[in-house]
Order: structure tokens, then sequence, then C-alpha cells
């Protein structure tokens, strides 16, 4: 563990290459998945910008590291980092493929907040100023796919029979349900790894929203007379999506925590984006009015959390100076 701050710099800027390498990993079969020609040329014309990405970083990585060998193994090992554990999702619908791709350019926006951070504070402007605007690019990337919720759900919904859609909607809130759960373990397991800090704090208070959220969205699946099997089920089928894989990954820093908690705020207002554009399919407004409460919860946890994304820098760079 690097314990200078250029060593530190250094971390976060790996950390960053890893994740545009997985960016263009996903980005290369994602058109095909989108089904939808405006939404395909979205993730098109975003590989051409990850690959401007991947190539930024890796010349400020060049610039810094010395040693084309240690460089290659510095990146080599942030391939196991817990902030891509993501990238194991396989989204098969073009409305979990969005949801995913939405998270994942706010898990890039996170990466490259808290990159700018360090390089602000290691003195290197040019790294800071580099960081900043890939940020605003994955920004502006982001919103594309927020803009594209609509077409996404439409050409989900497409091969459905419109008999079977409440069957769908049962499924997507089973799916949120799962994604509930997922986060009441994250925010569990979140204010240890935090110590003691404005950011546990911001973690425990989310546990009880997250906790109301899943009971919400539980009494909607009654109301369709879902069974519980059906909640299992969903549990099960979230497998890519594992907030324990993370904490087993490594104890991760507060900073990374907060990134990290961050995009998973934003695969919960993906995936909710979803529920609610279905049950409005369905006209049952009763989900779409709780959707909606729930969504601006997670918009709010979004934000206490990058607000905290300074705070937890200058702390872990001040235990290891
Ligand atoms: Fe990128
Ligand atoms: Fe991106
Ligand atoms: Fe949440």
């Amino acid at each position: 563990m690097p314990d200078s701050i250029d060593g530190q710099l250094t971390k976060y800027l790996t950390d960053a290459h890893s994740i545009e390498e997985q960016a263009l990993q996903q980005l290369r079969t994602a058109p095909k998945i989108a089904k939808d020609e405006q939404l395909g040329r979205v993730y098109s014309e975003h590989y051409a910008e990850t690959q401007e990405h991947e190539r930024r970083v890796r010349e400020r990585l060049e610039a810094r590291q010395a040693d084309p060998s240690k460089l290659k193994d510095l990146v080599a090992r942030a391939g196991g980092a817990a902030m891509i554990l993501f990238a194991r999702a396989n989204p098969d619908t073009p409305g979990k493929l969005t949801a995913h791709a939405y998270s994942y350019e706010h898990m890039e926006l996170a990466t490259y907040d808290l990159l700018a951070l360090v390089a602000d504070r290691a003195g290197d402007e040019e790294t800071a100023d580099m960081a900043r605007s890939i940020r605003d690019e994955e920004s502006a990337m982001a919103q594309r796919l927020a803009a594209s919720f609509d077409r996404s759900v439409e050409a989900s919904l497409r091969e459905i029979d419109p008999d079977d859609l409440d069957e769908q909607l049962v499924k997507y809130l089973a799916d949120a349900h799962a994604i509930e759960g997922q986060g009441i373990q994250l925010m569990e397991q979140a204010p240890a790894i935090a110590g003691e800090s404005g950011l546990a704090e911001v973690f425990s208070e989310h546990l009880k929203e997250t906790r109301g959220h899943q009971t919400v969205v539980e009494a909607r699946l009654e109301a369709h007379g879902a069974r519980p099997s059906r909640i299992k089920a969903a549990a099960l089928r979230l497998g890519g999506l594992e907030i324990a894989g993370f904490f087993a990954a490594q104890p991760d820093t507060p900073p990374k925590l907060a990134g990290f908690g961050f995009a998973f705020e934003h695969i919960e207002i993906g995936s909710h984006e979803q529920l609610k554009r279905v049950a409005a399919r369905v006209g049952d407004e009763d989900t779409v009015t709780a959707v909606e409460a729930i969504i601006a919860s997670e918009h709010a946890m979004a934000g206490a959390l990058r607000a905290q994304f300074e705070p937890a820098i200058d702390a872990s760079l001040a235990e290891r100076i």
C-alpha cells in the first residue's frame, strides 16, 4: 500500500484506467443489447469517448511512472479493484442495460471526482484538469442515458404480450425488493469501514430509509398477490450485484466506499426508473407514486455521499502522510 500522496495519486489513476478498460468491454456489446437505434448510437458514441479517456489516463500514468514494467503490474493489479465489481453484472434487456450503464457512468464520475481531489492535493494540476474534463463527459453520458429511460423500457416491453404486463410488473417489483435488500447490506456494513465520520452517519441514516423502501415495495408486491417465493427468486437472480463481494474483495478506503455507495444509489435509481415506467404502463398509479418517493430519497442519498468525497479524501490522506 503506497503511503505517499504521490503513491496514492498513482493508485487512483490506475483505478480510473481499469474502469475505462472495463467500460470499453461493455460498450462494445452494448449497442447490440440496446435493441433501439438511437440508444445504440448513444453507446457507440460513448465508446469513442471512452477510448479517449483510456488514452488520456494512460498518458498521465506514463508521465508519472517512469518504470513501464512496474506500471504494467500496477494496472494489472487494479483489475481486481472492488470498484469494478459492477462490471460482472450481465444485463440482458435494454432496460437493465440502461440502468446498469447509468450507474456505471456515475461510478466513473465518482472515480474522477476523487482523482481530481487527490491530484489537487498532490499539486498535479494536469491530472486534476484531465480528471474534471473526463468527469464532465461521464456526467453528460449519464444524462443522455437518463433521457433514454423511456426508450429503453419501450424496447424491453416491445416483445411482451400486453396480457403479461402485470406479470412483468411483479418481476420488476421483485427485482426492486432484491436491490433494496442489497442496499440494506451495504448500509449495515459501510459504517464500520467509514470509521467515526460524517460518512458513517450518512450511511446509517440511509439504512432506515432503505428498510422503509423495501417495506413499501413489499406492500406493492402483496397488492399484486405475489408470493414470497418471487422475492426469493429475484434475490438469487441478482447474483451479479454482490455487495458482500465488494466487502470481501478488500477492506476498502472510506473515499472509495463513498464512491461505491454513490454508484450504488444510481443502480437503485436506474432500476426504479424502469419499474416506475412499467407500473405506469399497467396503470398502477399507487406503485408509480411510491416509486417516485423512493427515487427522490436515493437522489438525496447520492448527493449526501458526494458531499463526503472531499472530507473522506482529506481524512484518508492525513492518515497516510
Ligand atoms: Fe470514461
Ligand atoms: Fe463513461
Ligand atoms: Fe438507496
